[in-house]
């Protein structure tokens, strides 16, 4: 512990938010089989199913719509020493009363307040509370998961309205963001990255179109959005990134 109580012993901390997921809880495996992180957080509602403690992985209780949890986890976090990789992998597409309008005759009030609550502002708040725990010393990454359709500038099919435009103010969020981060973290990245189409609960209802090859694992996923992060520069800063690391339009 130092000065201040606050444990330096454990390097390269990475962060997962939203580790019960399809993609979060791969990212939390991958990087909890990777040597270089010292401590993996994973964050989320309900523990991943399966979830196996032990002294370098710890889960712990979050609701990025709840800011008292997500001042709770970041308090944990602290103790467990500053992050090189902060992962925000929540999202919602459908659930109760929610389901990808085809038509503005869907539009509704609550199903969009709801979705620009979770794909927006949750992941904006979780920014908030773990940026300023990242190293002023050595390079970090915070990237939350978008999506392509929350492009503008990719948007030829319509439809899927609350969720595009939440995922675009998201894009928007963590550009934001970014500059702001970068003024005093020098060396810290903030992107937002696009996983590929990838077979989760998120995705299961609207597969039917998908060729098999263009359907990824959550592994395969993961995998791939890690070495993107990994070669990330320094004028990615503020970003879209797609898994395969090729820009999107905003
Ligand atoms: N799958 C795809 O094809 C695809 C494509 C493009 C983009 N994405 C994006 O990739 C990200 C991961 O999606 P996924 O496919 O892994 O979906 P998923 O399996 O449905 O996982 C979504 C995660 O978000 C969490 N979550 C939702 N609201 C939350 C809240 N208020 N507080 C804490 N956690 C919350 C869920 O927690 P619970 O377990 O508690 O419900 C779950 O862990 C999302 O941002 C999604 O939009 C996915």
């Amino acid at each position: 512990m130092n000065a201040g109580g606050r444990s330096t012993a454990a390097p390269n901390l990475a962060i997962v938010i939203g580790a019960s997921g399809g993609v979060g809880r791969a990212l939390a495996e991958r990087l909890s089989a990777d040597p270089a992180h010292g401590r993996i957080l994973a964050l989320s509602r309900r523990r991943p199913p399966g979830w196996e403690e032990d002294g370098r992985r710890t889960w712990r209780e979050v609701d990025i719509l709840d800011e008292d949890s997500l001042v709770r986890a970041a308090a944990q976090a602290a103790d467990l020493g500053a992050p090189s990789r902060i992962l925000v992998a929540t999202g919602q597409l459908h659930g109760a009363g929610l389901a990808p309008e085809k038509t503005m005759r869907s539009l509704d009030l609550a199903a969009l307040t709801a979705l620009f609550a979770t794909n927006a502002a949750g992941p904006a708040l979780a920014a908030k509370h773990f940026l300023p725990l990242t190293p002023r010393d050595r390079p970090s990454v915070f990237a939350a998961l978008s999506a392509r359709v929350g492009s503008i500038g990719d948007n030829r099919l319509g439809g899927w309205y609350g969720y595009r435009a939440s995922k675009a103010a998201l894009n928007m969020l963590i550009r934001t963001l970014a500059i702001e981060h970068r003024r005093t973290r020098p060396l810290g990245l903030c992107v937002a990255l696009h996983p590929g189409t990838v077979d989760t609960d998120l995705s299961a209802p609207f597969q039917g179109g998908v060729a098999p090859e263009a359907l990824f694992t959550p592994d395969r996923s993961a995998q791939a959005l890690l070495a993107v992060l990994d070669g990330l520069k320094p004028d990615d800063n503020g970003g879209l990134f797609a898994w395969d690391g090729t820009p999107i339009p905003w």
